[in-house]
């Protein structure tokens, strides 16, 4: 049995209906969801359960029989296994005890504190149809460090700009703990099972210039090669949301295999611009997809034909909103899957 998501990426051959898979698509839309998390507990007891988190990730491929399955964790798990106190506020989002440095932190117990998210994949090698990629992911180190030391989410991420711009060596301390745990991290995934893994930087766009290509681009490309030189050729899908620059180049420098575009890429402007090897993903405006109707089939259409003539991943520009009818999901999938 193939994997048509994982085929894609590995071979140049352009298929009819592209494959199709939705960031955040397990989560609070669906109500099953909803009843397993109030089941668990706490949000973060969800992700550390294996037999629960291996539920929730199944939950939407059961009900729309996505092409790729996502592990149900978090971004933030990775400074939790740090040192890092870390909790979520019901209806308010995720809390740390800031940070500006290293000193309270350590790599050492990072491994067995994440090993029940390995453990979360080698179920799911068991218990997804076989036609189904498995994603595992992390945070990129930027934007796991910027609720690391703001202890929040920031509109603009000014904590961690301050301090990269006040305290660089410090700052260059925190980035590089996250790029050796990451890589490590995705390693143990890769070996459990992962087919592919997502780095989300989901807050590339504040950071411009220099600052970006510090930041953002040489610990992307750090963690890349570093899986590379241990003998994982595992397809990277790179997620810059927001960035300024030119995105050809983070592909180039980074070495990532697919790029993901956000909402507000432009994609006949990306698609000129990156070479046939690179695989796009993305870009569908998780609103549109909260509004559906005639105006969902429409952008749908759009999308589908810009990217008619490459491999491309059928994706949002960013993630799921809870607010979205589950009805509408399952329009999309038709919409997507009659294309040819
Ligand atoms: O289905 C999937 O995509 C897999 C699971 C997944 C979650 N978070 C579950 C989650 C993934 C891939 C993430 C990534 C993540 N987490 C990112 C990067 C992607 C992005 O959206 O930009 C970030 C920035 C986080 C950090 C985070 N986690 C925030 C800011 C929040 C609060 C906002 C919110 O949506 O509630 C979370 C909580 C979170 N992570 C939820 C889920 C399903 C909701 C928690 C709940 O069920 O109460």
């Amino acid at each position: 049995m193939t994997k048509p998501l994982l085929d894609l990426i590995r071979q140049q051959k352009i298929p009819g209906a592209p494959p199709v898979w939705l960031m955040r698509q397990a989560g609070r839309y669906l109500p099953e969801y909803r009843r397993v998390r109030a089941e668990a507990g706490g949000f973060l007891d969800l992700c550390y359960s294996p037999e629960l988190a291996e539920e929730v990730t199944l939950q939407p491929i059961r009900r729309y029989g996505f092409d790729a399955s996502i592990v149900f964790a978090d971004i933030l798990l990775v400074p939790h296994a740090l040192g890092q106190k870390l909790w979520f506020e019901t209806g308010e989002g995720p809390r740390l005890e800031p940070i500006s440095c290293t000193s309270d932190l350590s790599l050492k117990g990072a491994r067995a504190h994440l090993a029940p998210i390995s453990e979360t994949l080698s179920r799911l090698t068991k218990s997804l149809p076989a036609s189904t990629t498995l994603i595992g992911f992390a945070g990129a180190p930027w934007t796991v460090a910027t609720y690391m030391v703001a202890g929040r989410g920031t509109p603009d991420q000014a904590p961690a700009r301050e301090l990269a711009r006040t305290e660089p060596e410090k700052f260059q301390e925190i980035i590089d703990m996250l790029v050796d745990a990451t890589v490590d991290y995705l390693a143990e995934q890769i070996s459990a099972g992962a087919d592919v893994v997502q780095l989300f930087e989901s807050w590339a766009a504040s950071l411009q210039g220099e600052a970006f290509d510090r930041w953002c681009i040489k610990p992307v490309q750090a963690i890349i090669s570093s899986l590379r030189a241990k003998g994982f050729d595992t397809p990277v899908i790179g997620f810059p949301r927001g960035a300024q620059g030119p995105l050809e180049n983070y592909v180039r420098r980074t070495q990532c295999d697919v790029l993901a575009l956000d909402t507000n890429a432009n994609r006949q402007e990306v698609s000129s611009a990156c070479g046939p090897e690179v695989v796009l993903q993305g870009n569908l405006d998780p609103q549109i997809l909260v509004a559906g109707g005639e105006e969902l089939d429409a952008a749908i259409d759009v999308i589908l034909e810009d990217f008619a003539n490459r491999r491309f991943i059928f994706n949002l520009g960013h993630g799921i909103l809870p607010e979205t009818p589950p009805e509408h999901v399952a329009q999309l999938m038709a919409r997507v899957r009659k294309a040819s």
